[in-house]
């Protein structure tokens, strides 16, 4: 019952615009070490500058940088490397950039295996409107929590006879009721009021009339947040018709992947979107949620806003809210005056400009 636990425990941490509804942790001004894993392709310049700016803020951070590389362990299976798995069960608390995954060959995703390896069963991303940079959208203030560990993310594929494959969605009560209780959970402590279950329980009757079922009955636990359920797919049509009607969304893993980047897109994208991943024994991993460019790695020309806007989760996560609002604030205040975006968000700023703008910022604040 410890998953159960800790989702009921999940404090209000933050009224600000990327709120935090995760585990409660004394601010104390100890520094909290934190493993930082800084990924593939881009990964390593925007995690040098998340540690520049989280300097820069003074926050008490230590970090203790680990490699997730894929290498197979003792029968051939893959693993997370040995180091990098002691320092997450240690620390409980980490922050990661993009790894790269091999498309059909390989090794498996590592990202996944992170999320199986340490049951990050609630994946959380706010996609709030970035002021000042404009979209077809004004005002966009949607979470999606989406079910981080089954379904159609199992990994359960076989051939049946040759040219015939079966791939099999796998949904449990446990899970599912997991990541209803930390929706609720979240709505509430974060200020929201309303939780919508996202499903095609039409078609899907057993997987996600299960996966639907546990949202309902968490519901009935929880009526002071109101609940109402909808299909996936009018959520696709209604939400680019008008983003503003939705707040919490809860669903299963593979409509939480497509739908959170659907949401992304509505604000600028993957390199403005933070994400948590919430998980067994309060473990709590932040990760930036787009690829690894390796077109522009090591060229200085990456944005490291997705990544910084993870890392205020995190801080936020930790009980350091001064320190996390500050470097949100001097992020978005950056991104609105321009100057120093970087090209994805329209201006001609390298990474260190941009990140040196922010650094300023903080500072002053
Ligand atoms: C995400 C990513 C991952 C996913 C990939 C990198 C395995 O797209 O975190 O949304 O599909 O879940
Ligand atoms: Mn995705």
């Amino acid at each position: 019952m410890a998953l159960l636990g800790f989702s009921r425990r999940v404090l209000l941490q933050s009224t600000s615009r990327i709120s935090s509804a995760l585990r409660p942790y004394s601010a104390s001004e100890e520094p909290v070490v934190c493993t930082l894993i800084p990924g593939d392709g881009i990964g390593p310049e925007i995690s040098a500058a998340v540690q520049q700016i989280v300097d820069a803020s003074g926050a008490p951070i230590k970090w203790e940088e680990r490699n997730v590389t894929a290498i197979k362990g003792p029968g051939g299976k893959w693993v997370i490397p040995a180091d990098a798995e002691e320092s997450i069960k240690k620390n409980k608390v980490g922050l990661k950039g993009p790894l790269a995954t091999p498309i059909a060959k390989g090794h498996p995703s590592m990202n996944l295996l992170l999320r199986k390896t340490f049951g990050l069963y609630a994946n959380v991303r706010p996609c709030v409107s970035v002021e000042g940079f404009e979209t077809p959208y004004d005002d966009v203030d949607i979470v999606t929590i989406r079910e981080n560990t089954e379904g159609e993310y199992s990994g359960i594929e076989h051939t049946v006879v040759d040219g015939v494959v079966q791939s099999i969605k796998l949904i449990t009560e446990t899970a599912s009721r997991n990541v209803a209780e930390f929706a609720f959970d979240y709505a509430r402590q974060n200020g929201r009021k309303n939780v919508t279950a996202v499903h095609k329980a039409n078609i899907m009757r057993m997987s996600d009339g299960l996966f639907l079922r546990c949202c309902r009955e968490t519901a009935e636990a929880n009526r002071d947040i109101k609940f109402n359920e909808m299909y996936l797919d009018t959520v696709c049509l209604n939400i680019v018709q008008d983003p503003n009607q939705f707040d919490v969304l809860v669903m299963p893993n593979l409509y939480g992947d497509i739908l959170s980047d659907l949401c992304a897109g509505l604000i600028g994208g993957l390199g403005v979107t933070p994400s948590g991943n919430i998980g067994d024994n309060g473990v709590a991993l932040f990760e930036s949620v787009h690829g690894t460019a390796p077109d522009i790695a090591g060229k200085d020309l990456a944005n490291p806003t997705a990544l910084l806007l993870s890392c205020v989760m995190m801080l936020k996560h930790l009980g350091q809210m001064s320190y996390g609002k500050r470097i949100e604030q001097a992020c978005y205040d950056a991104i609105k005056d321009k100057k120093s975006r970087t090209k994805d968000l329209g201006g001609d700023a390298t990474c260190s400009v941009f990140t040196n703008e922010v650094c300023n910022r903080v500072r002053d604040l």
